[in-house]
């Protein structure tokens, strides 16, 4: 048996459904992979099968009692869960989805649940009619916002003699399920980055003109020079302003994400047609120029080049792009607040100042993008917020949470404005 999950620890929280006899070959066939597995029985499951059974299975004890002063002392339950790699909750049951999508913690189980720093992973089991109500569906999506995983239910008969989606996944399905979870990275975000999310300030009634993505410049009819921007970082920015309550318009060079929600996209190509597509968006409140505009272009051959063309590779004649972030900052009814980036791979801060001056921004995200950094494409990123005044050093956080610093300093920026006119 390949021992896939090898130093793995699993924390399996066997909710009380009739299907919580599979989750003793669960925990066999996790075990037999090399994970080591924690029970936690809610009072329910061990009307359906008793603790003794896990027990025997995992040689460990069985957790049940949220105030039990042994097993607090033993383990408190918050070590429990952090102890862990990964949750899973099989079968979670109607009744175990709904305390868990509300965040209660009336029992061990939801507090593990509630104070855990990793994403859970549920196998739900219950009648057909009762995963079918709108309730369940609403916990469901609940609890998928939050960052959980499903796996099942499967379709089938069940053991109340209905049939269709309702039956807890095999235990075999939920062990692939396990590995791809933790193939994924289970960790939530940092707490760090979740107060971000939920400070982010209001930028309602703002209109926000966002850059990203890459831009594409022609060679000939059918080749192009692009940069490895992948937009997230863009994309993230213009879903923050929108969150925060802007009207927000995204330019997006050529990205594989989906259109953020809430935002009026507009997809360009090249760096001219970005420009274009900015200017035509004016007026705005605010101008954050992401995108890895290409420095250059190419003077475009009107045909394919042919091999044949030249005696040997072809030179390409490059010329100089608008630069559209200097275009808005010196535009007339210039926006009040314009933000740039600087990708640098030196002398990070020291460059983002330059830039701030030459280009005439109120704010440059400075962020080191060298070999190893994983920035581009990434989902993560470091950066330095370069003022005038100030340089403020951000710990590393996910692209949306350094979008809602970004958005923060802008709504900040505006109320300080107001409370100056006052
Ligand atoms: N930018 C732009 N238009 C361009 C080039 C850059 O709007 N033609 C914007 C980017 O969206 C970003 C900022 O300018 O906000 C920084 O771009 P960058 O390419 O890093 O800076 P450059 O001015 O090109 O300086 P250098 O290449 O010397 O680092």
């Amino acid at each position: 048996m390949a021992q896939s999950l090898a130093g793995k620890r699993i924390l399996l929280i066997v909710g009380g459904g009739v299907a919580a006899y599979k989750s003793l070959d669960l925990v066999r066939r996790l075990r037999e992979r090399g994970a080591g597995v924690s029970v936690v029985m809610t009072a329910a499951a061990k009307e359906f099968v008793t603790p003794l059974s896990f027990v025997s299975l995992t040689n460990a004890p069985v957790y049940d009692d949220l105030f039990s002063p042994t097993d607090e002392q033993e383990m408190g339950h918050i070590q429990l869960s952090r102890a862990a790699d990964l949750i899973v909750v099989a079968p979670a049951t109607a009744h175990l989805l709904a305390r868990a999508a509300q965040g209660l913690c009336d029992d061990l189980a939801t507090t593990l649940l509630l104070a855990t720093d990793k994403r859970a992973l549920y196998a739900p089991s219950m009648n057909v009619r009762m995963w079918a109500h709108p309730a369940t569906q609403r916990n469901l999506a609940r609890l998928h916002g939050d960052g959980a995983w499903f796996v099942g239910p499967n379709s089938g008969e069940m053991a109340c003699g209905e049939f269709g989606p309702g039956r807890m996944a095999e235990p075999l399905e939920i062990v692939a399920a396990v590995e791809a979870a933790l193939a994924q990275g289970a960790d939530l975000p940092p707490v760090a980055d979740l107060l971000c999310i939920t400070t982010a300030a209001s930028l309602a009634g703002r209109h926000v003109v966002v850059t990203s993505g890459p831009t594409h410049e022609a060679i000939d009819p059918v080749r192009f020079i692009a940069n490895r921007s992948s937009g997230k970082q863009g994309h993230a920015v213009a879903q923050a302003a929108a969150r925060a309550g802007a009207r927000v318009t995204l330019i997006s060079g050529p990205v594989t994400l989906p259109d953020p929600p809430g935002c009026r996209t507009i997809h360009v190509e090249s760096a001219q047609e970005m420009l274009a597509a900015t200017m035509a968006a004016l007026p705005a409140d605010a101008f954050i120029g992401v995108a890895a505009v290409a420095d250059w272009r190419v003077a475009v051959a009107p045909q394919k080049i042919k091999k044949d063309d030249a005696a040997g590779a072809p030179a390409l004649a490059l010329v100089e792009n608008p630069d559209i972030l200097a275009t808005v900052a010196r535009a007339p009814g210039r926006p009040q607040i314009v933000v740039g980036f600087a990708a640098e791979t030196q002398n990070v801060v020291a460059h983002a100042r330059d830039k701030l001056l030459r280009k005439g921004c109120d704010l440059v995200v400075a962020n080191d993008v060298g070999e190893g950094s994983g920035v581009f494409g990434g989902d993560s990123n470091v950066a330095h917020l370069v003022t005038r005044e100030a340089i403020d050093t951000l710990p590393k956080m996910s692209k949306a949470a350094l979008a809602d610093r970004i958005v923060a300093f802008i709504a900040g920026s505006f109320s300080s404005a107001r409370g100056e006119n006052a």
